[in-house]
């Protein structure tokens, strides 16, 4: 009989608390506060556009006027797609969900990238820079392609968080529209070792290259538990349809053990320090749609659920009423997500080659020993 040597291992379920590795990139205070680099969200959300902040992820420190306007360019040069992956997307399935289309697009892009072959630094930092560019418009093409109208080229003039809700939408974003897609990017652009980044670093920590480092994230974002939260939030709004069913909708939840989507999170033990920030943006965006009964239902939800269960809303509860304000399908709520946060997933894919160390854990092995083999003509 062999000695299970793991009995006196001890496991982490859901690796909850675990420091997987030393990071700058982000700060996720349970407390409610969360840190960009040392700069709180609370100073930067009003005060920088989704570019600056793209560039402080990546390059550790914020732009200077100069340094902000040719990142804009390049990343406008760059959002373009090769006619192959065009080709690929106009011939996915209908029936396939827009986050399939962008897993399996980013990876399919990695073939035409003009440097495959190279990993240096110089060249690494340039693909970051590709894919936070391009990752949005494949989610803006797809969306064209599928409803039958033609791709929309970015406009040099516009703000990057700008263009691609242009080129999403195909009409350009008022000065309100402009302000809340690119706080609601900004607020999107990173969280710490969150699953889809965690994701992306046991990935790039094999050494394999930033686009199948980006693919794994994309695959894991995917998950309702983590942003694929944001579209079942609007699933559950659509099922509500006035403040006075609240209370019997959110209990028949709870009886049934099912999850508030956009509720709860393993790191805050408080609000999530982004949920003040979307829920102003959403007010005035149903203020000005004449949907803030919209917004009071979900104040309301707010309230039964924390006097129910003592939780908070996370991120996608509001990401939710923000991009339904903006006139989003719901479908394409999480590739929102992710076009945001692939400013996150790169700079933590390039903290990752720098580290240089496989991520690898161990497990604890419960099996049974000493099985006796039988051949398979015999079993
Ligand atoms: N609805 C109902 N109960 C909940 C919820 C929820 N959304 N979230 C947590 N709880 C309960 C949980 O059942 C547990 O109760 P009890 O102590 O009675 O068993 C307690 O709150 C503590 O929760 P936990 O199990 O420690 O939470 P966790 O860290 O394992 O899970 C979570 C975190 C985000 C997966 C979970 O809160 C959840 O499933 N939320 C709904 C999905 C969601 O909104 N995901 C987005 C996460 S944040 C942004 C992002 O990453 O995209």
């Amino acid at each position: 009989m062999n000695e299970n040597h793991d009995s006196d291992k001890v496991v982490v379920r859901g690796l909850r608390d675990v420091a997987a590795a030393e990071t700058k990139i982000s700060f996720v205070d349970p407390n409610g506060a969360l840190y960009y680099l040392g700069y709180s969200i609370d100073d930067l959300v009003e005060r920088v556009c989704y570019e600056e902040v793209a560039y402080l992820l990546l390059n550790g420190k914020l732009p200077n006027k100069n340094e902000l306007d040719d990142f804009r360019a390049q990343l406008i040069s760059e959002m373009n797609l090769p006619e192959a992956v065009i080709n690929s997307i106009k011939s996915a399935p209908l029936c396939s969900h827009p986050m399939e289309v962008l897993r399996t697009e980013v990876s399919h892009l990695g073939m035409y990238d003009p440097d495959r072959d190279d990993n240096s630094e110089k060249v690494y930092r340039k693909r970051a820079i590709r894919l936070v560019a391009k990752v949005p418009t494949i989610v803006a093409a797809h969306h064209r392609l599928r409803i039958n109208q033609k791709l929309v080229t970015p406009k040099e003039e516009f703000g990057f968080a700008e263009n691609f809700l242009y080129m999403f939408r195909g009409i350009p974003a008022d000065s309100e529209e402009k302000i809340a897609i690119d706080r609601f990017m900004t607020l999107h652009a990173d969280h710490g070792f969150n699953a889809s980044t965690f994701a992306a670093r046991v990935t790039a920590s094999t050494n394999s290259g930033m686009y199948s480092a980006v693919t794994s994230a994309i695959g894991t974002l995917k998950g309702p538990l983590h942003g694929g939260a944001s579209e079942k939030v609007m699933l559950m709004l659509d099922n509500i349809n006035t403040e006075e069913e609240v209370e019997e909708y959110i209990q028949g939840m709870l009886d049934d053990q099912k999850k508030i989507m956009g509720f709860g999170h393993r790191v805050y033990k408080t609000e999530d320090p982004r949920t003040k920030h979307l829920r102003v943006i959403a007010e005035n965006l149903c203020h000005r749609a004449n949907s803030l009964s919209l917004y009071s239902l979900c104040l309301k939800i707010e309230n039964v659920v924390h006097e129910k269960k003592k939780i908070f809303p996370n991120v996608d509860f509001y990401a939710a009423v923000v991009l339904n304000a903006l006139r989003v399908p719901k479908e394409y709520f999480t590739p929102f997500f992710a076009s945001s946060r692939i400013a996150g997933w790169t700079a933590h894919i390039i903290e990752q080659y720098q580290d240089a160390v496989l991520l690898r854990p161990s497990s604890k092995y419960v099996g049974e020993f000493g099985r006796t083999f039988v051949p398979i003509e015999n079993r």
